[in-house]
């Protein structure tokens, strides 16, 4: 019997050393340091499948496999890579075996099990098969490994886990195939038929975006150079993957979203010493201030020092008031405390004092807006009074951004097949900076305008209408097609900067003064704060909305200001508004990577993977025409 196993052993081994062919990993940047794992009892169905559970393996469970069976077990790659199989953990209570390991019917090795007489015990044991040697290049998207015993005995094989290497460099990938993505979408750019863009100079996009985890912050960020943009079309049309979900809430998962500004716990309030505690931006210090003798009252003077985000970050947290709140813990007798704030104004405000007479119950204080500055230099000052017996403490004290009132809208035009609203804002970025909006029907001028909105009827519906064009005053627009038959409404995604900014601020605008609006013909003269005009047509089918910009006139240089900018999310392939760009039909690139600057005429922003985020926010394209 062993003789027989050891014939049969060395047979395999010679044959082994004469098919694998190893690939050796000269020239690979990296290798991920921990191997991906496929655990073989998830292989796709085959008659006579059997999961064994065993006790000792990973997930506890392995998959039988016997002579002349084949097995496959999917995964996917989010990204295309190199990969090589470390080890195939096995159990196998008798003879050897001989395992084919393929992937998409590409050879990766093969596996030759070591013999093991246990009585059965043995199919507990799980050995590690070693590198298979070959190594495999792999598009993005879905593959399959697949087993196929050559040779065996009566009683198989188990096949615990497969160790997959993937060699793709520092950028992440993972097996699982959660993501669904498209591999044949593809944009016609129609340059070749119509002529267009083949006259025209190239205009240059160019890579500002960095990586994000949240997916309400525009991470992706892509200004585009021309050096006329005279006139271009943008469009917006449903993704063309297929996917009728609709999931469009927004998404606060690792989103640095916190109503509070600052805050500190547990502060003892020591008769003798000065107290000191760092929070973030914040710092505090408690000093005790005067004893009097007579009354037995002491005070304490606790300073708050901070520093807030404000406009230059496209952060509203140094222009909008705030709340103070505060808690104490141990009043016996009433407690006195008078409230300060020094900021904007270089001088301490008057005070405002208030008696505390019970534990754990806030008192709050409100900072108008426009109290505080931005960066250093904002603080808050309370004095305590409290007699000396009492052992008070803060619970807590924090300061919150005041609430928002919603948004004020105001119809500025309606005729049964198109609304234009005018809309004010709480509290708008721009601090102070607003638009006028004249509609040119009855000359109507409307003032303090933070943002403007278009609505389409809905053909198919008797009485609703969709949002299609949105116009920010920082120049920010959102466009969207005809909401399908079938769906309420759909969500907007990317963004477009229509105007010339900054592309190295960190919030870029092209800052609006004024906009005149036909309402018939929907067409838009836009005046901007730097001296730019540009002219807008909207163009809604039911298939897109298209805006063209023409006659533009631009105020700044043109080669170091871009006329567009596109704006965007993508978190991962699944979790993004837009995933990819394809310029003049050429292959297009992934939106985040591989890439710095790309020349053409005719843009593609687009997603290839199905998104759990804004599933069915629209593609946009955009098309220099001169
Ligand atoms: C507050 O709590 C302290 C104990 O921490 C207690 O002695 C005191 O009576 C409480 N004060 C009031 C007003 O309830
Ligand atoms: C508030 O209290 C402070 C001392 O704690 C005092 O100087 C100030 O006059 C008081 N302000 C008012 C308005 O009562
Ligand atoms: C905005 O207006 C308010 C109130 O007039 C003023 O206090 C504030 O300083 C202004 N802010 C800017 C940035 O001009």
């Amino acid at each position: 019997m062993c003789c027989n196993t050891c014939t049969c052993n060395q047979d395999i081994m010679k044959l082994l050393h004469y098919t694998v062919y190893t690939i050796f990993l000269a020239g690979l940047v990296s290798v991920q340091a921990s191997p991906d794992v496929l655990e073989a009892e998830n292989a796709a169905f085959f008659e006579g499948k059997q999961v064994i559970p065993r006790s000792d393996a990973s997930g506890q469970a392995t998959l039988k496999i016997y002579k002349g069976q084949a097995v496959s077990i999917e995964f996917c790659l989010t990204k295309h890579s190199e990969i090589e199989v470390q080890n195939v953990w096995y159990s196998n209570d008798g003879e050897s075996d001989l395992i084919t390991v393929t992937v998409d019917n590409k050879g990766l090795g093969k596996v030759v099990t070591e013999p093991l007489n246990k009585d059965g015990e043995g199919w507990n044991i799980f050995r590690p098969s070693g590198p298979l040697g070959s190594i495999v290049y792999l598009s993005e998207g879905r593959h399959q490994i697949s087993f196929y015993v050559e040779k065996g005995d009566e009683y198989g094989v188990e096949i615990d886990k497969i160790e997959l290497l993937l060699h793709n460099g520092k950028e992440e990938n993972s097996l699982d195939c959660k993501v669904f993505c498209f591999d044949d979408i593809s944009y016609d750019h129609g340059i070749a038929d119509t002529g267009f863009g083949l006259y025209t100079s190239k205009g240059k996009l160019v890579q500002k975006s960095k990586k994000t985890l949240c997916a309400e912050e525009d991470n992706i960020h892509i200004p585009i150079f021309h050096d006329s943009a005279r006139k271009y079309i943008i469009s917006a049309n449903l993704p063309q993957y297929t996917s009728f979900a609709n999931s469009r809430m927004a998404d606060w998962e690792n989103c640095k979203m916190t109503q509070s500004l600052w805050s500190f716990r547990d502060i003892e309030l020591s008769q003798t010493q000065r107290v000191t505690q760092a929070s973030g931006v914040a710092t505090m210090s408690v000093t005790p201030l005067d004893t009097d003798q007579q009354s037995h009252l002491i005070s304490y003077g606790l300073i708050i020092e901070f520093s807030l985000d404000g406009p230059s970050l496209g952060m509203m947290d140094s222009e909008l008031g705030s709340i103070i709140k505060v808690y104490f813990r141990g009043i016996i007798m009433p407690v006195d405390v008078s409230m300060q704030y020094f900021g904007r104004r270089s001088q301490w405000s008057e005070s405002t004092n208030k008696t505390v007479h019970s534990n754990k119950t806030w008192d709050t204080w409100n900072v108008p807006d426009f109290a505080w500055r931005e960066g250093r230099g904002n603080s808050i000052r309370l004095t305590i009074t409290a007699f000396k017996e009492d052992q008070i403490q803060i619970g807590e004290i924090v300061m919150d951004k005041r609430g928002q009132v919603i948004d004020q809208s105001l119809m500025a035009y309606y005729d049964g097949m198109t609304i234009i609203e005018v809309v004010d804002m709480d509290v708008w970025w721009r601090v102070n900076e607003t638009m006028t909006l004249k509609t040119l029907n009855n000359g109507r001028v409307f003032q303090g305008v933070d943002y403007f909105r278009i609505y389409r009827k809905i053909p198919w519906s008797e009485k609703d209408f969709c949002q299609v064009f949105v116009m920010y005053q920082d120049g920010n627009v959102r466009l969207l097609p005809i909401t399908p038959h079938g769906l309420d409404w759909i969500p907007f995604g990317s963004s477009i900067l229509i105007g010339q900014s900054d592309h190295m601020a960190f919030r870029p605008a092209a800052p609006l003064r004024h906009a005149d609006i036909d309402p018939k013909e929907l067409t838009i003269q836009l005046t901007y704060w730097d001296g730019s005009f540009l002219s807008l047509k909207l163009d809604i089918t039911m298939k897109e909305t298209m805006v063209i910009v023409s006659d533009a006139v631009y105020a700044r240089p043109l080669a170091s200001y871009p006329f567009l900018t596109f704006r965007s999310m993508w978190v991962a392939d699944g979790n993004a508004d837009v995933d990819h760009v394809g310029v003049d039909g050429n292959e297009p690139h992934h939106i985040l990577s591989g890439w710095e600057t790309l020349r053409g005429t005719s843009y593609a922003f687009f997603r290839k993977c199905i998104s759990k985020h804004n599933t069915l926010s629209p593609d946009l394209r955009v098309k220099i025409i001169d």
